[in-house]
């Protein structure tokens, strides 16, 4: 990872906020998910009308996902052209065509290739796996993005599932290094069968089956780091920093538990960012990452899951 960027909407929306479009309050949402408050892009408390064309307007994935990708490209030192592939995760894309992928390399002024991934909350360990794959194929550097503005597709006035969402963005630049590469091992999986507890049709809100999910989440999460652990030959002992997809504290909790994984060792943003999907991930590595948090060669384990429900996992070597 040659240098990564981080972007969120300026809005913040604390719990208290919501308590003026439903029946809830902060001590239930603090208890229930540890989070305590969000960014949010659009919705009831942003002031500007989101534009409906990527990637000019405030708002929008792709607006974000440009903000962190160009922090990325500096932090790394590389030129824009020198990006042979922008790879961007998310589940809330600007248009329904084409790949909010293309407007954010246009915004960057990269003329590599572009797509998004979306496998909702798994979408940046799909996305991980996927970039390394190209880079030990010789692709070249790969700028790899989470970019998510769930504020578009969240129900304001479903308390079951509005508190729990936010905005975010997070980048990063992949390049090649000697040797065996960074990606010890790693899991991707789905079940297509269980869609039905979490989905958002064109143009209506978010559906969610919250207590099914959260047990689906708790087993795959295990299950997939166990896999892909194991694939990497390393124990949970050796695993310096665990990232899950920010969920739900309890999720992360009750993961790292089973996994043998101290509180200590956990990431964990969710308290201020919410759950931002596809942003989650590289949104506490980062942040771990710039309190100094990593030292190179230090072992972290990424696990996500999702609607779909899809899940992944990658065992990563930090190499800077
Ligand atoms: N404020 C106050 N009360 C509420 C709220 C709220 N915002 N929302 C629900 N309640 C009430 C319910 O109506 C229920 O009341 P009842 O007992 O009278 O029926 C009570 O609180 C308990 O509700 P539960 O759903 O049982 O609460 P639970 O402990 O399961 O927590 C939660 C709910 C936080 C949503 C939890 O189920 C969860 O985190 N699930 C996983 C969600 C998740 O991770 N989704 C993202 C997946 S990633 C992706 O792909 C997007």
């Amino acid at each position: 990872m040659a240098g990564w960027g981080v972007a969120l909407p300026p809005t913040t929306v604390a719990n208290a906020d919501l308590e003026s479009l439903f029946d809830t309050s902060d001590a239930w949402i603090v208890e229930r998910s540890g989070i305590k408050s969000r960014r949010a892009a659009a919705g009831p408390f942003v002031d500007h009308v989101v534009a409906a064309h990527p990637p000019d307007g405030v708002g929008t994935t792709a607006a974000l996902a440009i903000e962190a990708g160009n922090r990325a490209i500096k932090a790394a030192g590389v030129a824009p052209e020198e990006i042979a592939m922008v790879l961007l995760c998310t589940t809330s894309p600007d248009q329904a065509m084409p790949a909010t992928a293309s407007a954010v390399a246009h915004g960057l002024g990269i003329r590599g290739g572009a797509m998004d991934v979306n496998a909702a909350c798994a979408g940046f360990a799909y996305g991980l796996v996927t970039a390394a794959a190209l880079v030990g194929a010789g692709a070249g550097k790969v700028l790899l993005i989470g970019a998510e503005t769930m504020s578009r597709i969240v129900n304001w006035s479903d308390r079951t599932t509005a508190f729990l969402f936010g905005d975010g963005a997070a980048a990063l630049v992949l390049e090649a290094v000697d040797g065996p590469g960074s990606l010890l091992g790693w899991d991707l999986g789905g079940d297509g069968s269980l869609v039905e507890l979490l989905y958002a049709d064109h143009g209506s809100g978010m559906v969610m089956k919250g207590q099914e999910v959260f047990r689906q989440a708790v087993r795959a999460s295990v299950e997939s780091s166990v896999t892909a652990l194991r694939r990497a030959g390393i124990e949970p002992a050796e695993v310096a920093l665990f990232v899950p997809h920010q969920a739900n504290a309890r999720i992360m909790k009750t993961v790292a538990e089973r996994l043998g994984i101290g509180p200590e060792r956990i990431a964990s943003v969710i308290d201020w960012t919410g759950n931002t999907s596809s942003a989650s991930i590289p949104l506490a590595l980062f942040h771990e990452a710039d309190q100094g948090r990593l030292a190179d060669g230090d072992v972290v384990l990424m696990t996500g899951f999702g609607a779909g429900m899809a899940w992944g996992s990658a065992v990563w070597r930090w190499t800077t």
